[in-house]
């Protein structure tokens, strides 16, 4: 296929999404007075003034009713009575994959399939479709494909991702799908060694981050090689400790589950890592997990503008370790499987952690914060086929050992890249533009 019809098709989601770097920040800094007397005024107005009108911006000034409702970023709305997180994988061997693994050069050998020799690429090649409606990259976003060149003007904007691997695969595969519009001066990715990894769009003035915070809160998992502690703990009341580094940040996606999984109980530390005489408390992890919801959303409430910024938290990624639970081997598991599942009455919540779900359901509905729920995990639980099985390198390459026995080597929990993820961040952008 010849590189203009590659990047033919691809563009109109991007462009979305580099004409929200563009545009969208003058659309949204005059005059969205309506924001709520409890939210944290803006520090700072970006003026912006004398811009020519985009037509997205007249579309907005025409009508009150539409910019009252309007949250930042938004360009549209996805019609009331669809759920995109509800619908069906159709085989898309057209316009998907979105990008090569091979021309992306930021992946991690954790996730590049390929590169470690996985035989099929019948992963990539599924599409999300929705029940009742079509994502918005096939509503066609010539609008703002003429904002961003009509704008042409650099606000900055920063986006970031904080939580744990399953997030960073997320925040790569964000990072895959726009770095390849940019040109190689015009872009650069740093990794701080601890926590903060920073990709930036120079000529947007814009930067895409992943910060790693598995618990979120301040933990002994914090930082680099620290995966291996056999007992997790967390600071109680601990959220600004890496908060700090998140504030001014304009759209944050969240994301933690997988790290309170590894047992039931979790010790709380009452005072601080450095006391020389630590205080603990005992707690289940589903308790443990309330309590980093709840601190994540006063978190959000102390610290993000509702008028300017948006927050996103990813629910639970699903594994697939048991193919008894679609109907497969006894002692097998997602290794060698090729093929989403088909059954959409498929009991998927054996791949979910019921009680954790019920917690972020709950603390969800009760909260204020206009904190979106991409709700990932019904439509990744189909797919026992994206994950990286054998086909990776972690720390250090699989030992002949591992390879000879795949059922128990394989990595059932994270995914290739191009794959699923490209697809949350696809729900992303729905939210982000059409919420
Ligand atoms: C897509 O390609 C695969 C493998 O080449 C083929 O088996 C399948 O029928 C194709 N599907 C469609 C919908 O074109
Ligand atoms: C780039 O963005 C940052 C904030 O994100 C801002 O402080 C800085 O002035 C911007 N630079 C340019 C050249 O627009
Ligand atoms: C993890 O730590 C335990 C003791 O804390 C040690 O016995 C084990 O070998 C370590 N595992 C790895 C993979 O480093
Ligand atoms: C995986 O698939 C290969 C080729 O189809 C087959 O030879 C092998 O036995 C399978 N392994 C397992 C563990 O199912
Ligand atoms: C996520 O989707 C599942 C399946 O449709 C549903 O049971 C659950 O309540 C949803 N969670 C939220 C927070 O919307």
């Amino acid at each position: 296929m010849s590189r203009v019809a590659r990047e033919g098709r691809v563009s109109p989601l991007l462009f979305t999404f580099l004409a929200f770097i563009s545009f969208v920040a003058i659309i949204y800094s005059h005059d969205f007075s309506w924001a709520s007397s409890h939210v944290r005024s803006p520090q700072k107005h970006q003026t912006l003034n004398k811009t020519p009108a985009s037509p997205v911006e007249l579309k907005h000034k025409e009508s009150k009713e539409t910019r009252e409702t309007m949250l930042p970023f938004a360009v549209g709305k996805t019609p009331e009575d669809c759920d995109i997180f509800s619908g069906k994988w159709v085989r898309d061997n057209k316009s998907k994959p979105l990008y090569e693994e091979s021309e992306c050069p930021y992946i991690m050998p954790q996730v590049t399939c390929q590169e470690h020799g996985r035989p099929d690429k019948d992963y990539q090649f599924w599409r999300w479709q929705p029940h009742g409606c079509n994502l918005p990259d096939k509503k066609g976003t010539n609008m703002q494909i003429q904002c961003n060149l009509n704008v042409g003007v650099s606000p900055g904007k920063r986006m970031l991702y904080v939580g744990d691997s399953l997030n960073r695969g997320q925040y790569i595969s964000m990072v895959c799908l726009l770095q390849k519009l940019v040109p190689e001066s015009g872009k650069s990715m740093k990794s701080s060694y601890d926590s903060l990894t920073v990709f930036t769009l120079k000529d947007y003035n814009a930067t895409i981050e992943f910060y790693w915070a598995p618990l979120l809160l301040e933990s002994n998992g914090d930082g680099l090689g620290n995966n291996n502690v056999s007992e997790r703990i967390i600071r109680k009341g601990s959220m600004d400790t890496h908060g700090q580094f998140w504030e001014g940040a304009d759209i944050v996606v969240f994301n933690t589950y997988i790290w309170w999984m590894t047992r039931l109980k979790m010790k709380i530390l009452t005072g601080s890592f450095t006391d020389t005489v630590q205080e603990f408390e005992t707690v289940t992890a589903n308790d443990a997990y309330r309590m980093a919801m709840q601190s994540m959303l006063e978190w959000v409430q102390r610290n993000m503008d509702q008028t300017k910024t948006r927050v996103f938290f990813t629910g639970m990624s699903p594994s697939h370790s048991r193919s008894i639970h679609w109907g497969g081997k006894a002692d097998g598991n997602c290794y060698n499987e090729t093929t989403p599942i088909e059954d959409l009455e498929y009991n998927w919540t054996l791949h979910a952690h019921e009680s954790i779900m019920r917690i972020t359901d709950e603390e969800f509905s009760k909260t204020s914060i206009p904190i979106a729920f991409l709700n990932i995990t019904r439509l990744s639980s189909y797919r026992k086929d994206a994950h990286t099985q054998i086909y990776k390198k972690q720390w250090s390459p699989p030992t002949p050992e591992q390879l000879a026995d795949p059922k128990s080597y394989a990595d059932c929990l994270h995914w290739c890249l191009p794959g699923l993820q490209d697809t949350w961040n696809e729900l992303l952008f729905a939210k982000l533009f059409y919420p």
